[in-house]
């Protein structure tokens, strides 16, 4: 159970009807379950408990306040890529000295901010990154406790747009030159060595490729130590995937267990930013179906979200389930269910069975909790969707529907 689930043939978030929450909001929105958010925390950073450890989620996967607020009441750190992200971990009240700021390509002002706000560790990915954050902080007087991020070279067999740690991507700085720009680092009175990290991709469904990066980082570590550098905090990044379809990856419990197998004996805390494994299944996109069509053989659903409200099939073709939000004995139909984007790839689902629909029929799109919202754009000048969030018997609207005044907002209207 995700939060989701049927009552008398009508779909409800926890104890929250679809269908009432669809008729106080207006669709297309997003739809979170707080239990399901709570409960994939808490399980994802329990299955670590024997072992020091952070649970950085990964603020990229979705970035909505409520949503950090309810990873830091349950104690999260946060991993970051951006000022931007900065501002929203800060804004829903995160500890600084639990942040980690990721990412190839990280702006003055951003590590400026950063430094100011003494966050934990700043993952850096190049010498000319390191170079640059050795001179914010001694214009700043401040130390900076710097985290390689390491790429080790394993294939995460995931889609190739979100596999980063082959040697081919532009991320982390090869195993053999990180002694090196250790080195450098250990020269600097305004750096300091604070881990050692990696990341080798997202919606992983398999142990062995994160199996074979820490066992790979565990090797380095060792070598740094016997040459004098000792490592603190050991970064692993995120990575592990969900079932959206007929997946079947390996549980948290079963990664915690893999890893915590090879790190226990070192003496490092654990840092780990999962993003997807917890907020992908605990939201839905709850869209309105505006007609049916038949181009020849082809049939099409056109539902009143798109591409831009949800870019994952488009962009990676992502499967996405597709629930009806009454089950109403009607029968299969195979369609492809589209959005109103002016792009042959604004599409939800591809040749999909599924339950004949009616106009003004409801449905739900499952799992659209991670890079669901975070990637929706104004495309085809469409307002972003509104997000609520159920918590048992209430509903609260946490980001309210951007009007026609919101797309123009920062517009000059006269040009020179
Ligand atoms: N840490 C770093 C440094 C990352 O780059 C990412 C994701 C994460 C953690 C979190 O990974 P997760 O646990 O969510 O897999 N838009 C794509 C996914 C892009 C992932 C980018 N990096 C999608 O919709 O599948």
């Amino acid at each position: 159970m995700n939060g989701f689930w049927y009552r008398k043939k009508r779909l409800y978030c926890e104890q929250v009807s679809v269908a009432k929450a669809a008729a106080t909001v207006g669709t297309p929105f997003y739809l979170y379950s707080q239990a399901a958010l709570e409960r994939n925390f808490q399980v994802f950073d329990s299955s670590f408990r024997e072992i020091p450890h952070l649970t950085c989620y990964a603020i990229k996967a979705n970035s909505n306040l409520a949503i950090l607020r309810v990873f830091r009441s349950l104690g999260a750190g946060f991993d970051i890529v951006s000022g931007g992200e900065l501002f929203r971990a800060l804004k829903a009240g995160a500890d600084p000295q639990k942040i980690v700021f990721s990412g190839v390509g990280k702006a003055q002002e951003e590590i400026d901010l950063a430094l100011k706000h003494r966050i934990l560790l700043f993952n850096v990915e190049s010498a000319a990154e390191m170079k640059m954050l050795e001179e914010r902080a001694r214009s700043v007087r401040k130390v900076a406790q710097v985290s390689l991020r390491v790429n080790p070279d394993v294939d995460p067999r995931t889609h190739p747009y979100i596999a980063t740690g082959l040697r081919q991507h532009k991320f982390g700085v090869p195993m053999e030159d990180a002694a090196e720009l250790y080195r450098i680092a250990s020269r600097s009175r305004h750096l300091r060595i604070g881990g050692i990290g990696c990341h080798i991709g997202s919606q992983i469904t398999r142990l062995e490729p994160f199996v074979d990066a820490v066992k790979k980082l565990k090797g380095l570590v060792a070598a740094l130590s016997a040459s004098g550098i000792h490592i603190r905090h050991l970064d692993l990044g995120g990575g592990l995937g969900i079932s959206y379809n007929d997946e079947d990856p390996p549980p948290p419990e079963a990664y915690a267990k893999a890893i915590c197998e090879i790190v226990k004996d070192m003496e490092c805390t654990v840092l780990l930013e999962p993003g997807r494994v917890i907020v992908g299944s605990a939201a839905i996109l709850v869209t309105r179906v505006l007609l049916t069509k038949q181009n020849g053989s082809k049939n099409f659903i056109v539902v009143d979200a798109g591409m831009n409200d949800l870019l994952r099939p488009s962009l990676y073709g992502s499967y996405h389930a597709i629930q009806p939000e009454r089950v109403n004995g009607r029968g299969l139909w195979k369609a492809d269910v589209v959005g109103p984007v002016c792009e042959s790839g604004d599409f939800l689902a591809r040749d999909r069975e599924i339950q004949i629909p009616k106009k003004g029929d409801l449905l739900a799109v499952m799992n659209a909790g991670a890079y669901g919202m975070v990637l929706a754009s104004n495309y085809n000048s469409r307002p972003r969707a509104a997000e609520v969030i159920v918590k048992e018997r209430r509903m609260k609207v946490i980001r309210r529907r951007e009007g026609f005044i919101d797309l123009v907002r920062g517009e000059a209207v006269n040009p020179l």
